[in-house]
């Protein structure tokens, strides 16, 4: 790899412990992947954050990063934490871990980490211009700023992202590079789409056909911010796609490919079907995966208002988007119903395995991780589905 000599500097160490150990990973990095150089980014997205994942070795790593005189020289925030950072205890968290989780918060704030904790940054500020090189490192968040935005972000690991976020660079590989940006195969998209989890099927649907191939979708007529983090959610989880196109909506240019494939309504009823488990006694609601809009937030207020919920249920978003819903009345008509906001967190990356059985909820991406990290048995559906989950303890 080629590096300036300002790169060279860092390598040696002249700039710090924490940037020199940042450039070797990022250089061993590059030199796996073939990139040719170094590129500077506009910003960093970390992942690794909950307790529940990172554990006391990844946390001492932060440590001696911060020890080393790290500082991110970028705009990074951070992907959500294993619990509410201000209501912990309302969702059961103990103290142990919110001890641990507090500290591990504190330790990216030393290293001028921003500790916002979503993985929406899109919406609260860390929002990149078409073009620009980030280094994100949340699935879906990396697949809406490829797709969406079109920004240029590789899938990066914790360690890689905060690497790039301390020293304001990433090799020049992969998504970087527009060669690797062309879509491979048109997806001719047969129903007409009505909400979110339409588009999260469709995700499913188009990630279990193609694998990590880039989509160039056909006869999409319209999208909106929800279910374009929702369709960014999905097809990462069940693909593993970082980019897909749509004609007509998504900023990217593309070549069009030969190869074409067609998504009937019959794909996105099999999607539904696997997301949905028999015999599955409800008693978790969760919505917000991704982070809750303002718009979803005042959506569930008008359903909620003046009625009890019977199950609990959890309300995942940004600290700043919930801030912006207390102004607008939203948190006390939610609140008021039984309901409780997650910020910070969500249902994956909190400490909740054995503490419920069954997940309602519209996010085919909080399936798969329903399922997975938690045991959950899993109900999926539309907002409005989940709201009246929540409120009648059925599914219906
Ligand atoms: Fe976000 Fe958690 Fe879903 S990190 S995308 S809400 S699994």
């Amino acid at each position: 790899m080629q590096l300036t000599d300002e790169e060279t500097r860092m390598l040696n160490g002249e700039q710090g412990y924490a940037t020199q150990k940042s450039m070797e990973i990022l250089v061993a990095l590059g030199e796996i992947f073939g990139a040719d150089r170094m590129v500077k980014i506009g910003s960093a997205q970390i992942s690794g954050v909950s307790y529940h994942n990172l554990g006391d070795a990844g946390l001492e790593y932060l440590e001696t990063l911060a020890k080393g005189g790290g500082r991110a020289r970028v705009m990074a925030t951070l992907n959500p934490a294993g619990m509410d950072l201000e209501n912990w205890e309302a969702l059961g968290i103990d103290e142990d871990f919110a001890g641990k989780q507090s500290h591990i918060i504190d330790t990216y704030e030393r290293l001028g980490i921003i500790p916002s904790c979503t993985c929406t940054p899109y919406l609260i500020g860390n929002m990149p211009l078409y073009g620009e090189h980030v280094a994100w490192s949340e699935s879906s968040a990396v697949t809406y700023a490829n797709s969406v935005i079109g920004a240029r972000t590789n899938r990066e690991g914790g360690p890689s992202a905060l690497a790039a976020a301390l020293t304001g660079r990433t090799p020049n590989y992969g998504m970087h590079l527009t060669e690797n940006r062309q879509a491979h195969v048109i997806v001719q998209v047969e129903p007409e789409l009505r909400d979110v989890p339409d588009f999260g099927a469709l995700g499913y649907a188009i990630g279990k056909k193609l694998g990590n191939e880039i989509p160039l979708m056909t006869n999409v007529k319209h999208a909106s911010l929800e279910e374009l983090k929702s369709l960014s959610a999905s097809i990462a989880t069940f693909g593993g796609t970082p980019l897909f196109h749509i004609e007509g909506l998504t900023p990217n240019i593309t070549t069009h490919p030969t190869e074409k494939i067609i998504v009937e309504i019959a794909d996105l009823k099999a999607a539904e079907t696997a997301l949905n488990d028999e015999n599955a006694e409800l008693d978790f609601v969760s919505v917000g995966c991704p982070h809750l809009t303002l718009k979803e937030i005042e959506r569930i207020a008008s359903l909620l208002y003046e009625k009890r919920v019977k199950v609990e249920f959890w309300l995942a978003t940004a600290r700043h988007t919930k801030d912006l819903a207390e102004k607008l009345g939203y948190v006390r008509v939610i609140e008021a119903a039984g309901a409780k906001f997650a910020c910070d967190t969500c249902m994956a990356v909190a400490p909740l395995k054995g503490r419920f059985k069954t997940l309602a909820t519209d996010s085919a991406k909080a399936c798969y991780y329903g399922r997975g990290s938690n045991d959950f048995r899993t109900k999926f559906g539309s907002l409005e589905r989940c709201v009246e989950a929540a409120l009648t303890g059925k599914w219906s």
